[in-house]
């Protein structure tokens, strides 16, 4: 894993002596369980772990070990070795997998879906399938699925108001179960406009005093789905105007990128647009598209 902002890697200690600092936790996490985590982990994900990042993994899973009643990793990596240990491993995965995220991220990704995706599909709409259809492919805990549905709510013409669609999916269940929900606290939502607030959220009152529930008539438009993005028999039928990948590549070694990739563009309708995190670039990576703007790749038109 490169060391970028998103992958949560920073706020990691130096890894001296990677002693857990979960109390009862009799052992360290050796060479040779981290050996084996790392590659697990990779298997299960293709998250791609470098030898700095035993402290976080040690430090992510400490918690889990403690949930568990388990004591030592290894009997946590005794566990995930044996046949009971398959549920296991996605709970491993949930753990190591970053979902920082935020309402609105990237503004300007918003601002040309305003300028090039929305015309573009209106032009087009003819000849497609007639439905604006957005995929939020590392989707978190929902707000950015959620963005893109107060976006669009906000600016199709009243007219095109029923023809949009988003599919949102990560690899965590853990963090699909709260995207479902559409509740968010308070200071999650603070930065948004008080118009789109009031439109499109419920506020809490008695026991939810202090949060925020995204309203019905945008949920519906949001369907999530729990999937791997390195396993490409993605449940979809149609292809898409617009792909959102973003802050997730950061993850993966080059070759699993340029897998994805490919994979992702099959998914693509011929001018469709996909955007990754602005940190992120494909530059490097073989690809058939062409880049818009930085962040931005369009899937040629025959
Ligand atoms: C940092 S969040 C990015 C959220 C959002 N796209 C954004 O930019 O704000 C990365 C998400 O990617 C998900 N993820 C990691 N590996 C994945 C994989 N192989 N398939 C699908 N999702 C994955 C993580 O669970 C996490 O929720």
């Amino acid at each position: 894993m490169r060391s970028g902002r998103d992958a949560g890697v920073m706020a990691v200690r130096p890894p001296h002596g990677v002693q857990s600092e979960i109390r009862g936790l009799s052992s360290e996490l050796d060479d040779e369980n981290y050996e084996f985590l790392r590659r697990l982990i990779y298997s299960e994900s293709r998250i791609h772990l470098g030898s700095d990042k035993r402290a976080l993994v040690a430090s992510r899973l400490a918690k889990r070990l403690r949930e568990l009643r388990i004591g030592s990793f290894d009997a946590y990596c005794e566990l995930l070795r044996s046949n009971e240990g398959v549920e296991e491993r996605r709970h491993l995965v949930d753990r190591i997998s970053t979902n920082h995220t935020q309402f609105f991220r990237e503004m300007k990704h918003f601002d040309f879906i305003r300028d090039r995706v929305i015309p573009s599909w209106q032009t087009r709409k003819g000849s497609a399938t007639g439905v604006l259809r957005v995929w939020s492919a590392a989707c978190s805990s929902g707000e950015e699925p959620y963005s893109l549905a107060i976006f669009l709510a906000e600016h199709l013409a009243p007219s095109a108001r029923a023809a949009w669609q988003i599919e949102a999916s990560d690899i965590s269940t853990r963090i699909l179960e709260k995207a479902s929900t559409g509740i968010y606290p308070a200071d999650r939502v603070n930065g948004m406009r008080h118009d789109w607030l009031q439109r499109h959220f419920q506020k809490g009152v008695g026991e939810w005093s202090g949060s925020f529930r995204v309203k019905d008539s945008l949920r519906d438009r949001v369907r999530f789905h729990h999937l791997n993005l390195l396993e490409p028999n993605y449940p979809f039928q149609q292809p898409f105007q617009l792909i959102l990948c973003r802050n997730v590549m950061i993850y993966f070694d080059r070759a699993t990128q340029e897998s994805l990739v490919s994979y992702l563009s099959r998914w693509l309708e011929p001018g469709g647009f996909l955007m990754v995190g602005h940190s992120e670039s494909l530059s490097g990576i073989h690809h058939g598209l062409n880049l818009v703007q930085p962040a931005i790749y369009q899937k040629p038109a025959p």
